[in-house]
């Protein structure tokens, strides 16, 4: 079984190897790949672009003797492999053509209202006077084709997809990709370029916005989506109570040693306030957001109620944000757009 908990701690040993031609860590230099934390074994291949020098034999044993460092880990094999000359220096993070920002919308763990956050927050973004879209990044829980009402497959050839366009905003899934109700089987590498191709092969129409529906947690797929791409930021999703928390503060942590900036916190099942009534009840606990604000100086830019007509809008295709344009629900997500423009410098300036 993999265990995250122990893959974080390989990773954050491994960021303290200096990768010898590329003046920063081997992770951030990308030259960690292929990585498999399973039962104790580390598995993985370090990327360097000359391999038979002592630097880099040097660099090897450093990082199998970090890897060991880790508790729970018994074996460590590492293969030095040749990186391209391209890929060389700093890692190659690519513009996504058709979108002038990126911006991954992530949570630590699932079920947290991380796709209801993503697709609102575009239609906000857009109800705000942009041109907004959604990549549903999820693999194992694509859910955003349902909540924008979009179905059928995409048009166009292996090379170049057109997004769907529902209520005016731009959709792509790669759940597209897996039939329908087909368990989706891919593993490691040949899932992490499937990932890579997909994330160029759209035909993004002119967007101000790319919002992307990130798989939930720390793993492979996250870190080759945000390792190859340039992101623009993070908007992290958690709901009040500690142990949502406590996953928050990891994928944090993963954006940090990345460089994809963080924009901000949104809190999401805050609490729930019967309609007709003043009464609001925390159903979730609170402060959640407010402990990572404190904890990382990461803004906590929006809050976002419980309601039935949420749950009800993402099962109907018709997100509350346009079904319900002035209701709180609404309100609270232009605020939290507002919020999370807010910390875009160029924002104002794509308009
Ligand atoms: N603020 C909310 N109020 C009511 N239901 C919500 C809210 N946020 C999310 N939900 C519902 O909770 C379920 C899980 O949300 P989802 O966005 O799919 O989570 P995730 O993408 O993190 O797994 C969905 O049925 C969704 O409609
Ligand atoms: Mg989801």
């Amino acid at each position: 079984m993999t265990n995250p908990s122990a893959r974080d701690a390989v990773l954050q040993a491994l960021g303290t190897v200096r990768d010898p031609d590329r003046g920063t860590d081997i992770v951030r230099s990308n030259a960690v790949r292929e990585l498999r934390v399973e039962d104790g074994k580390v598995r993985f291949l370090l990327a360097l672009p000359k391999t038979s020098t002592p630097e880099a034999a040097a660099c090897r044993a450093e990082a199998e003797r970090a890897a060991m460092g880790v508790a729970s880990i018994a074996s460590v094999e590492v293969k030095l492999v040749n990186a391209p000359p391209e890929q060389a220096g700093m890692p190659g993070k690519r513009p996504i053509p058709g979108a002038r920002h990126v911006i991954a919308v992530s949570s630590g763990k699932g079920g947290v209202g991380k796709s209801t956050v993503c697709v609102n927050l575009a239609c906000a973004v857009q109800a705000l006077g942009y041109r907004t879209g959604v990549l549903d990044g999820d693999i194992y829980g694509p859910n955003v084709p349902l909540m924008l009402g979009v179905r059928g497959r995409p048009e166009g050839s292996s090379e170049r997809l057109f997004p769907f366009v529902s209520h005016g905003i731009q959709v792509m899934s790669m759940g597209m990709l897996v039939p329908e109700d087909q368990p989706m089987i891919w593993r490691g590498p040949m899932l992490n370029k499937a990932v890579q191709q997909f994330m160029f092969q759209v035909d993004w129409h002119d967007l101000d916005f790319l919002f992307v529906d990130m798989p939930p947690g720390t793993g492979d797929v996250q870190l080759t989506l945000t390792q190859n791409t340039d992101i623009t930021g993070a908007v992290v999703v958690t709901t009040p109570q500690e142990v949502a928390v406590q996953d928050v503060r990891k994928a944090i942590r993963m954006f940090e040693k990345i460089e994809v900036p963080i924009l901000g916190i949104v809190e999401n099942m805050a609490w729930f306030q019967p309609p007709g009534s003043n009464e609001r009840y925390e159903i979730f606990g609170s402060g959640g957001g407010a402990r990572i604000e404190a904890e990382f100086g990461t803004p906590l830019i929006g809050q976002i109620p419980i309601g039935i007509p949420v749950r009800e809008g993402g099962d109907s295709g018709m997100p509350i944000t346009l079904s319900d344009p002035s209701g709180p629900i609404a309100t609270a997500f232009l605020e939290t757009a507002r919020a999370m423009l807010a910390r875009i410098p160029t924002a104002a300036a794509t308009r």
